[in-house]
């Protein structure tokens, strides 16, 4: 398949959303069902065997020369964040399918499994890499018991999807490739369409609820409110100002939610969410502290509670040297220089790192543009990191043959 018609399949399944007129898919919305249909269509052209996992993971086998032969893991997640663009995660998944179809039948000593994540981004749960998680095996009661806004946990969401929880099966895997865009501007800066991922960044997420008191918003003397809102308002100014004095830091309020939530009623409840991130483990988790202690302190001078969940504690993980060197020998062999950057967007790869080897290969984003309906690829991008992809096949195959 050449790069463009990889693109025009990402944006076949783009057209598969939630939410009319934009890119939306969260975790096990119905409109996964048509990605799916689509995906298991394309996976068994290319030869492979698909099934659903306990986790709502599509999953693709292509088998190898001999039964029961390890696995080579390939793919990234389906899921979006809401008025996403076409390419986060599946273009991950349509390239994996393309390299399998590219083999044109021939059967390679190791087999190849191309998997479609269900969750990465944590959108519907609040707790991202919920797929990877089930592969890994920490897909536990407690996140099976995570609730959506709606009051639906992890656990009825796979249900009603279909799918009945239960473990994932075992199977030896030699390693993970995960293709994905960058979704940052360094490689559209150096004008190079591929970079080899050296480590993919920690991330902190939480959930901050400011509880005080509703009332009438033209009886009560401002020096008697518990106003939660402008709690949470003081508290977002701080997350702010705090980043921005830790060199390396990337702090996120990215949604609000305020209750009763109306323009003439004192806001008695608000949620805030934070995402932080940092390359360092340790000055997330004392920057992570310090946002803690600031929610707490704002709280109480207000007469007001805070609750701080911690919705994900993710150390930053190193991809493995080995297979890492080998996808830079492949970008190099396939014509490309090779840039080695480090990922502050976090993967399924990630997750994955628990248990076998994991690589990373970069997609130039045009613009350095994602999460956003203007995210792109450029094709013959697209046509380079199948050139590698399948240079790293050579490799591997010569390896365990
Ligand atoms: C995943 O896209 C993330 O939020 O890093
Ligand atoms: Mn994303
Ligand atoms: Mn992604």
């Amino acid at each position: 398949m050449t790069g463009a018609e990889i693109i025009a399949r990402c944006l076949a399944i783009a057209g598969m959303s939630e939410s009319p007129g934009t890119i939306t898919r969260t975790f096990l919305c119905s409109a996964m069902h048509d990605v799916h249909r689509t995906l298991r269509a394309w996976m068994e052209d290319a030869g492979m065997t698909v099934s659903l996992d306990g986790a709502g993971n599509l999953r693709g086998l292509y088998e190898a020369r001999t039964p029961d032969a390890a696995r080579l893991l390939l793919g990234s997640h389906v899921d979006t964040v809401p008025n996403a663009g076409a390419y986060d995660g599946v273009l991950g998944v349509v390239w994996g399918i393309a390299l399998v179809r590219s083999l044109a039948s021939r059967r390679l000593p190791f087999a190849i499994e191309v998997i479609a994540f269900s969750e990465e981004e944590g959108v519907r749960f609040g707790v991202p890499f919920i797929g990877s998680r089930f592969v890994n095996g920490t897909l536990d009661r407690n996140l099976l018991a995570q609730r959506d806004a709606a009051g639906v946990s992890v656990a009825e969401a796979l249900r009603n999807f279909g799918v009945e929880p239960r473990p994932c099966e075992g199977a030896r895997y030699l390693g993970y490739l995960e293709c994905h865009i960058e979704q940052g501007p360094v490689l559209d800066a150096l004008d190079l369409p591929l970079g080899v991922v050296t480590a993919i960044v920690g991330q902190t997420r939480a959930e901050v609820r400011f509880r005080g008191a509703a009332n009438h918003a033209g009886t009560t003397p401002m020096r008697l409110r518990r106003d939660a809102l402008a709690a949470a308002g003081r508290w977002i100014a701080c997350v702010e100002r705090f980043a921005r004095a830790t060199p390396g830091a990337l702090a996120t309020v990215g949604s609000i939610h305020a209750y009763p939530g109306a323009g003439n009623v004192i806001a008695g409840e608000a949620v805030a969410t934070l995402d932080l991130r940092h390359a360092e483990d340790g000055v997330r988790r004392a920057l992570t502290s310090t946002l803690r202690l600031a929610a707490e302190a704002i709280a109480n001078s207000r007469e007001l509670t805070v609750q701080w969940n911690t919705c994900l504690d993710q150390p930053a993980v190193p991809c493995d040297a080995v297979l890492t060197e080998t996808l830079a020998r492949s970008v190099e062999s396939s014509g490309h220089q090779v840039h080695r950057l480090a990922s502050g967007a976090g993967h399924d790869a990630m997750i994955i790192a628990t248990i076998m080897p994991v690589a990373m290969l970069f997609v130039r984003s045009p613009g350095g543009i994602s999460h956003h309906p203007d995210e792109a690829v450029n094709a013959a991008d697209v046509d380079a990191a199948l050139a590698a992809a399948q240079a790293f096949l050579r490799e591997f195959e010569g390896r365990h043959g």
